[in-house]
């Protein structure tokens, strides 16, 4: 595979420091490439070989936590991913984190594997801007990972604004930026989609972490769908997670990760748009069950609830539905009530004729499908399958902009799409809590309107 020629392109806003190497500002949402993935193309990372070339490709890694390193709660882990695309060619040239010690601990773990060439130069810095101050020529990303928590960027504010402060100080570089979007209060909603507006003004190659868009299973239910010309009626998705394996206090309260929908659920709001397509946001309505409801009692919380301010409290159920704008109607629910280790996922997409259930996309996925004029399930099972590193395998297909290639994907997910997202799920958020306010104030009358007793 060739790749475009080394070279600045000559439109670029001049940078501090100017890149070694060839930018690509193609936009994630336009272009010739394909706007999904022929699913025989998504091999496992055992079977990808990296990336062609030999000149370094320095990466900035923003966050070191779970998402970029790993841990015991999930398959994530981005930096396995890029030694796994860029080979000997990755070079991280800076860790921004201002938990120092968590960062100097994950780069001297990776210094004692094979690995270390990546890291062993990597500097640590507090701030974007201290990496900015301190850097040099050669120290010029050609990509920069954001997995800092949600609260410091997807807004225009300084301190959470770290997509305007990386198209400032690196223009014309490529962005990745974890999901969701933002949170944040339901006001700031626009800032996201303002965020969205530079990115796309700026022509910045962006990719959002929404990576269940990349799992195979789903582009053969995409593949189904287009090769068919099938026009989807409804999405119908369930997500119910396994509470007892939740014991970060932020997640319970929703003043510090914005609740279960936003937070959590987004994945699967996310994937029914991407079936569905546009939401009529002032079509969503919903209903929740909650904490002080008889049944939503836990018994197997690992945090102390009583900790958390009441209002504050997460909902154990929350049921949603809406009209797409193609007229198709979704629906969501999602649960706070299995206990044990692993979520019970499924989307539902039907069309005329046909039903293409997905299950467990996180585990092991499996895809139903029943056709036209039949009524077996076909069950088509994807072993090995990482989304996490089709997500990645993509996003430095794009900057490298590999051209004999055709079939090289499109980025699934740009920013303003993931701000469609963010958008959706705080609509279902507060149609929830609107309902949840005239039951308590009807309940209230009621109880005002009873006769005293005797
Ligand atoms: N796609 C997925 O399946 C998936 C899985 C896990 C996490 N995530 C997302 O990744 C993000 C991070 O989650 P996590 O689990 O890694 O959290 P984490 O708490 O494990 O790590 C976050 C790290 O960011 C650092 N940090 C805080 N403020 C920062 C700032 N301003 N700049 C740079 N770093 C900062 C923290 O010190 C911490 O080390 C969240 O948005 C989360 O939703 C996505």
């Amino acid at each position: 595979m060739a790749r475009r020629p080394s070279g600045i392109s000559g439109s670029r806003r001049p940078s501090v420091l100017d890149a070694p190497t060839s930018i690509s500002r193609r936009q994630s949402s336009t272009g010739s490439r394909r706007p999904s993935i022929d699913p025989s193309r998504l091999v496992p990372m055992d079977r990808a070989s990296h990336i062609g070339g030999t000149e370094d490709f320095n990466v900035v890694f923003v966050g070191a936590g779970n998402i970029m390193f790993g841990s015991d709660e999930g398959p994530w882990n981005h930096s396995f991913r890029f030694e796994h695309k860029l080979g000997p060619r990755l070079k991280v040239v800076a860790l921004i984190d201002p938990a120092i010690d968590r960062a100097t601990a994950v780069l001297q773990k990776k210094c004692e594997t094979f690995v270390r060439s990546a890291y062993e130069n990597t500097r640590v810095f507090k701030t974007l801007e201290d990496f900015v101050r301190n850097m040099s020529k050669k120290d010029m990303p050609r990509a920069v990972i954001v997995g800092s928590p949600p609260m410091f960027r997807g807004t225009l504010q300084p301190g959470r604004d770290i997509e305007s402060q990386i198209m400032k100080c690196f223009p014309g570089v490529a962005m990745f930026i974890e999901k969701p979007a933002a949170t944040g209060p339901a006001s700031e909603i626009p800032e996201a989609f303002a965020v969205a507006k530079k990115i796309d003004e700026a022509g910045t190659l962006c990719s959002v972490g929404y990576m269940l868009r990349y799992l195979k299973a789903v582009q053969m239910m995409k593949q189904i769908i287009e090769e068919n010309n099938l026009t989807v009626m409804a999405t119908i998705a369930r997500y119910a997670c396994a509470y007892e394996a939740i014991a970060k206090p932020d997640w319970w309260d929703k003043a510090k990760s914005a609740g279960p929908i936003v937070e959590q659920g987004t994945h699967f709001c996310d994937l029914s748009r991407y079936f569905g397509g546009e939401v009529d946001m002032a079509s969503v309505s919903a209903h929740s069950l909650e904490w002080d409801e008889n049944a939503g009692t836990l018994s197997k919380m690992q945090v102390d609830e009583t900790a958390i301010p009441a209002e504050n409290r997460i909902p154990r159920v929350t049921a949603a539905t809406w009209k797409y704008d193609s007229g198709a109607v979704g629906s969501f629910t999602h649960l706070v009530a299995l206990q044990g280790h692993n979520y019970s996922c499924e989307l539902e997409v039907y069309a005329d004729g046909y039903q293409l259930k997905l299950v467990n996309p996180y585990v092991q996925p499996v895809l139903y499908i029943r056709r036209p004029g039949s009524d077996l399930e076909e069950m088509h099972t994807f072993p090995d399958d990482d989304p996490f590193f089709s997500e990645i395998s993509v996003l430095i297909d794009n900057i490298e902009d590999i051209e004999e290639d055709p079939d090289t994907a499109q980025i699934l997910s740009s920013f303003q799409d993931a701000c469609k997202t963010y958008e959706l799920t705080w609509a279902i958020r507060l149609a929830a809590e609107q309902n949840r306010k005239l039951k308590l104030e009807s309940q209230k009358a009621a109880a005002a309107a009873a006769p005293a007793p005797a």
